[in-house]
């Protein structure tokens, strides 16, 4: 089918790479300049694993062009919108992306067209594009509006968009339902060139879920709201392991071992960020109140989620005991591994905390640096940990970078003033990190000693 993918970013470019690649002729379009030159020149706007290699090959085959967004509209049978939906001053999501998307499409377009949110929204945003696509339809647009959330992880977005637990899809008619099929066909049926593995399983006929707008609306806020309540709860039993000297990682997995709780999403840390969990958490709060809803839990997740560096502040604090005029290593900038984005990521309010309190701060993340130099454009960043920690009285761990959980000790204990790991991620052993000599402070266990203070 002829797909327009509207915004390419995380989502909008792994959905337009991972449609080429199951056969579909894909157009789409990126409005900012910048990124869209570098598309049209083969060079990638963001790092995701295995997306350069699906776009390179699609785009080779003829299967993927890039363009503007009017071409992409004018292309499309069905238009994917993607664009960002960030958060505005009281926690609405912003929908003017969508707002403009759905106008142009209205103003421009002679024909049938199924316009698919994949942007995360809230609910009864397809019924207002509906009602926005009718009001402004200048040439008798005939169209469908279908929501289908997306659920891709960043930094492992490619293999869960070909492989999904679910495909979420919600319409008003048989004909948006029997196109988005068709769509998803060769997905659910497994039946394409895996670019990640050589044998793929089988067919997902049971992740096909079609439902109403509305109902496909609230299904991606609620499980992200659900995932990040989980993060919130770990991280509270957390504190109190702490006080009470218990261990967390004993905690979750005696609880995980019920298949009702499960043993996902239960590793306490320095907070969820990123581009889904914040927003889309204070988005959902706020259509609940707008509806009459009482979602108090919700605002405890994230009142939980936001002291969580005012925590991790106090214990590197503790340990300092004046935070000013040291210098403090901070190895991850990225919300999470395998990522370059930097978007409601916790190192970037914890790095401005230990600058406001006077602290000489260097950093290093394999990927996100230059994302993050937007933000905090007067740092060091390194180009390596040790490089990082060299003269540091703390290093801090912020991101669980696979990078980080083989580094060498006896290098890294050579160019730190003092041995002293605070992780905020908990990717060390206790025991081990103590035997090379260094003092580590976790989250929810009980700090190891290094061996010439046991
Ligand atoms: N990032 C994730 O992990 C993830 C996962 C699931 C859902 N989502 C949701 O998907 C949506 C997009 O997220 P993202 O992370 O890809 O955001 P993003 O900011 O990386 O990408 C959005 C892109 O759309 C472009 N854009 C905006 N208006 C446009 C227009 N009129 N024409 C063409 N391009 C336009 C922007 O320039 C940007 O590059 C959001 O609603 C987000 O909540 C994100």
């Amino acid at each position: 089918m002829k797909i327009a993918v509207i915004g390419a970013g995380y989502v909008g470019l792994t959905t337009a790479a991972c449609l080429a690649q199951v056969g579909h002729e894909v157009f789409c379009s990126e409005s900012d300049t910048g990124k869209l030159s570098k598309l049209q020149n083969g060079v990638m706007p963001l790092f995701e694993p295995d997306l350069a290699t699906v776009v390179d090959d699609n785009r080779e085959a003829g299967r993927l062009t890039f363009g503007s967004t009017e071409d992409a509209i004018d292309w499309g049978k069905a238009i994917f919108i993607c664009v960002g939906t960030p958060p505005l001053p009281n926690g609405d999501a912003d929908l003017s992306s969508i707002e403009a998307v759905s106008r142009s499409i209205a103003k421009r377009v002679k024909g049938y067209r199924l316009i698919v949110e994949k942007s995360t929204v809230p609910v009864q945003t397809g019924s207002q594009i509906r009602k926005h696509l009718a009001i402004h339809s200048t040439y008798g647009l005939d169209y469908d509006v279908a929501s289908n959330p997306e659920f891709l992880r960043e930094g492992s977005a490619v293999g869960d968009f070909l492989h999904p637990d679910r495909i979420v899809v919600g319409v008003e008619s048989i004909r948006a339902a029997e196109l988005m099929r068709e769509i998803y066909e060769p997905i659910i049926e497994q039946k394409f060139v895996c670019p990640i593995h050589k044998n793929c399983g089988t067919a997902k006929e049971n992740a096909f879920l079609v439902t109403d707008t509305n109902s496909a609306e609230l299904i991606k806020h609620a499980s992200n709201s659900f995932l990040a309540m989980k993060i919130s709860f770990i991280n509270m039993v957390s504190d109190l392991c702490e006080v009470v000297g218990a261990d967390v990682s004993k905690v979750s997995q005696g609880m995980g071992l019920d298949p009702r709780i499960g043993n996902v999403f239960l590793n306490p840390g320095i907070g969820f960020g990123g581009f889904c969990f914040p927003k889309d958490v204070q988005a959902f709060i706020r259509i609940a109140e707008k509806s009459g809803c009482n979602f108090a839990l919700l605002r405890e997740v994230e009142k939980i989620n936001q002291q969580r560096i005012v925590h991790f502040v106090d214990k590197v604090r503790k340990e300092l005991w004046s935070i000013r005029g040291k210098k403090i290593a901070v190895l991850g900038l990225a919300f999470k591994p395998n990522t370059d984005d930097v978007r409601f990521a916790p190192s970037i309010p914890l790095i401005q905390t230990l600058i406001d309190e006077g602290a000489v701060v260097s950093v290093y993340d394999p990927e996100a640096s230059s994302k993050a130099k937007e933000l905090l454009p007067t740092i060091p960043y390194c180009g390596d940990p040790y490089e990082a920690a060299a003269g540091a009285e703390a290093i801090l761990i912020v991101t669980e970078w696979d990078e980080f959980k083989t580094i060498d000790w006896k290098r890294l204990a050579g160019v730190v003033e003092r041995r002293l790991i605070v992780d905020g991620r908990n990717i060390f052993n206790p025991p081990e990190v103590a035997a090379h000599g260094f003092h580590y402070i976790s989250v929810g266990r009980l700090p190891a000693l290094p061996e010439s203070q046991v």
